[in-house]
């Protein structure tokens, strides 16, 4: 995939500081000694630090000397990263000692230190679930101002010789966040997808915005919601190629998409696929992967302040390797746009 290898090469050139909460589980820890010696981010590793020496000498890796090791439950800079939490979560009713405790958790200290701007972005997930990062990053860095919700985009790489989407890629979303959007919310779904489709997938979005009905076909108050999600996301963004609603067939098949939307500027030609509801993104995305041989990569999750991801809990150590390298693009392409 060149697409990668640009990932990793534009990491490399700009390099960012990447924050790996579960810094002593070893799949992490090894994907660390190569991000580091391939020279993809400075790294920052969460946990004990006896058992990352261990592991390190275990494993024989090279360049773990390195990374800035934190260890959450001897760091001298607790009380710091508690009065942070503190500050920006009392007035949900957090008390000092719920956030001096939590200070010492992996996964808000590590969530902190982005915040704090002591790392660039963050990637978790091989030990723990979606919701145990999700939380504490809605929850402490919050979203890109403009943006309210946050969602997951996959980057579909589709067998050889498919004839859709642009250059064998296309992008879904959202497929891993948000379980049923507004109308607004699903238009800022649109909106983010479209920037990670240019920014992440390298292609030039023609977004669709999916229902089981074109352009009027179908009458039913969840269509209405996609209608108006189009006109929002057209409304805010008149730069973007983006049509809904649309079917999935009118969407992607040129012949479909000219009888059914006669007339439309992305029927029959999109590439990034936005899903009207989280149950339709995860299922077609597993569908595309599974039956039709696509692979997927991803979760990639839009619309946060600073890039945060999460892995599968069955991920490899070159899944990892390649997580990081996504989300410093992801903080590159960030602090380009500011
Ligand atoms: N975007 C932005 N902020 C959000 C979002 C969102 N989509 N969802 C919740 N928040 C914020 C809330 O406003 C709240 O902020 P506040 O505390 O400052 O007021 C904070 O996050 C916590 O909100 P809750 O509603 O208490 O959080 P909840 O317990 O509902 O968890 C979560 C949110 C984790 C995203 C939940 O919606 C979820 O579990 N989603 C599905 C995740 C999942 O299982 N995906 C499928 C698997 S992944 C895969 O297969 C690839």
């Amino acid at each position: 995939m060149d697409l990668i290898k640009e990932i990793i090469r534009n990491a490399q050139e700009h390099k960012q500081r990447i924050v790996l909460p579960e810094g002593d589980e070893p799949r992490t820890l090894q994907a660390a000694d190569r991000i580091i010696a391939d020279g993809i981010a400075d790294v920052v590793l969460i946990g004990n630090v006896a058992e990352i020496k261990k592991m390190t000498a275990e494993f024989g890796l090279k360049n773990i000397d390195k990374a800035t090791l934190v260890d959450p439950k001897n760091n001298p800079d607790r009380d710091k990263y508690a009065a942070l939490l503190y500050e920006l979560r009392k007035a949900k009713g957090m008390t000092m000692e719920q956030a001096t405790a939590l200070a010492e958790n992996f996964m808000y200290l590590g969530i902190l230190m982005v915040k704090n701007g002591e790392g660039d972005g963050l990637v978790s997930g091989a030990r723990s679930t979606t919701g145990d990062m999700l939380r504490p990053a809605l929850q402490i860095i919050k979203t890109i101002p403009g943006v309210s919700c946050v969602s997951g985009a996959f980057i579909m790489f589709l067998q050889d010789g498919c004839k859709y989407g642009t250059d064998g890629k296309m992008v879904f979303a959202d497929c891993a966040v948000t379980p049923v959007p507004t109308a607004e919310q699903l238009a800022e779904i649109a909106i983010c997808t479209a920037d990670t489709a240019k920014n992440i997938a390298k292609i030039d979005p023609a977004v669709a915005i999916l229902s089981f009905s074109t352009k009027g076909s179908a009458k039913h108050e969840v269509v209405d919601k996609v209608i108006t999600a189009t006109n929002i996301a057209r409304e805010r963004r008149p730069d973007l190629l983006l049509d809904g609603e649309l079917q999935a067939d009118a969407a992607i098949v040129p012949s479909v998409g000219s009888s059914k939307a006669p007339g439309s500027n992305v029927a029959g030609k999109a590439n990034t696929l936005v899903f009207p509801s989280l149950e339709v993104g995860n299922i077609a995305y597993k569908l595309v992967q599974r039956l039709g041989g696509a692979e997927a990569v991803g979760p990639v999750l839009q619309g946060l302040a600073k890039p945060c991801n999460d892995l599968s809990r069955g991920c490899s150590i070159d899944d990892i390797y390649k997580l990081v390298a996504i989300t410093a693009n992801q903080a590159i392409a960030q602090k380009s746009n500011k």
